[in-house]
């Protein structure tokens, strides 16, 4: 039985309850994150929380994040996945219990914070090889995706229609542009650039994204951040997807079409070597930190 954190207690997982009146459950009223650890070394936590933060801000959630850090250690230790090869925490935190209204609480509330933790893996090496596939689906959520709210449903509703559909994974359109996939930020290859597209309302700002900008950058691979149209994927010689429990994942088709010769290319392997480099100098770093 996993263990849980519920609002400053750690309990077995069926001990957990959350009162109905929950804002998160009658009003999606609550951010998320998921935070990977690699054999118990957190990857990025300060950047999810610094995402968390803004999120909180926005939502107008009172909440003192201090906390968090430990909590995350703690529940990978209690769950006994500090050594794991991979693992992660999902945290979500919700405005807290109230009498439901459509305007926030007039009285204070004190937010409900759940965390679990688990453990995940990356595809085998033959799998990852082959590629994965994709579909295009309308983008039916709302202008301001890049807070990381906990109402997925349209996120939820686009990967079925790609499941229904038998692909992999699903390509969110907006407006021609293919903007990011539903649980992942999207990628195309021109040549020898990485177009990925622009940070605004209509994206989740990825950690993974951002870290893969910053380490392709100093690696002098070509990258760009701009939109990428669905027409223009006729060209793309490769495509990928980057999130957190995905790290970096190759689409070698869409709706049904090859993407360049329909095998995974030179770049998206560079990137995920340099990504998972990344991973195990942040591992080594934090314990040299701790010996
Ligand atoms: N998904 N875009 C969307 C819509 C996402 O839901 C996610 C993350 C990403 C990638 O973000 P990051 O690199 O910070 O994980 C992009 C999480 C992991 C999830 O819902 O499980």
């Amino acid at each position: 039985m996993s263990t849980v954190y519920l609002n400053g207690a750690y309990m077995p997982k069926a001990q957990a309850s959350i009162s109905p009146d929950d804002r998160g459950f009658l009003l999606g009223d609550g951010l998320y994150e998921v935070t990977p650890f690699y054999q118990g070394v957190p990857f990025a936590l300060d950047l999810h929380l610094k995402r968390l933060l803004k999120g909180l801000c926005y939502l107008r959630i009172d909440y003192d994040v201090s906390g968090l850090v430990a909590m995350h250690h703690e529940l990978i230790s209690r769950n006994g996945l500090a050594g794991a090869e991979r693992s992660m925490v999902y945290m979500q935190i919700t405005r807290g219990a109230a009498p439901r209204t459509h305007y926030f609480p007039e009285i204070p509330v004190t937010p409900t914070v759940y965390a679990f933790a688990k453990e995940w893996s990356r595809p085998a090496d033959e799998v990852w090889n082959l590629g994965f596939s994709a579909a295009t689906v309308p983008d039916r959520r709302w202008s301001r995706v890049d807070i990381k709210t906990i109402c997925l449903l349209p996120n939820a509703l686009a990967f079925q229609a790609a499941k229904d559909k038998g692909a992999d994974d699903a390509i969110l359109v907006r407006d021609g542009v293919a903007i990011e996939g539903a649980h992942q930020n999207f990628w195309a290859v021109f040549g020898d650039t990485a177009v990925t597209h622009p940070v605004t309302g209509h994206i989740l700002p990825g950690i993974t994204r951002g870290i893969l900008l910053e380490e392709a950058r100093e690696a002098g691979v070509s990258v760009e951040e701009r939109p990428i149209q669905v027409e223009e994927l006729e060209f793309a010689t490769e495509c990928f997807f980057s999130g957190t429990t995905g790290e970096v994942r190759p689409v070698v088709e869409v709706d049904g079409r090859p993407i360049g010769d329909g095998t995974v290319g030179p770049v998206t392997r560079r990137l995920s070597d340099i990504f998972l480099a990344r991973v195990e100098a942040t591992k080594k770093a934090e314990w040299v930190a701790a010996s």
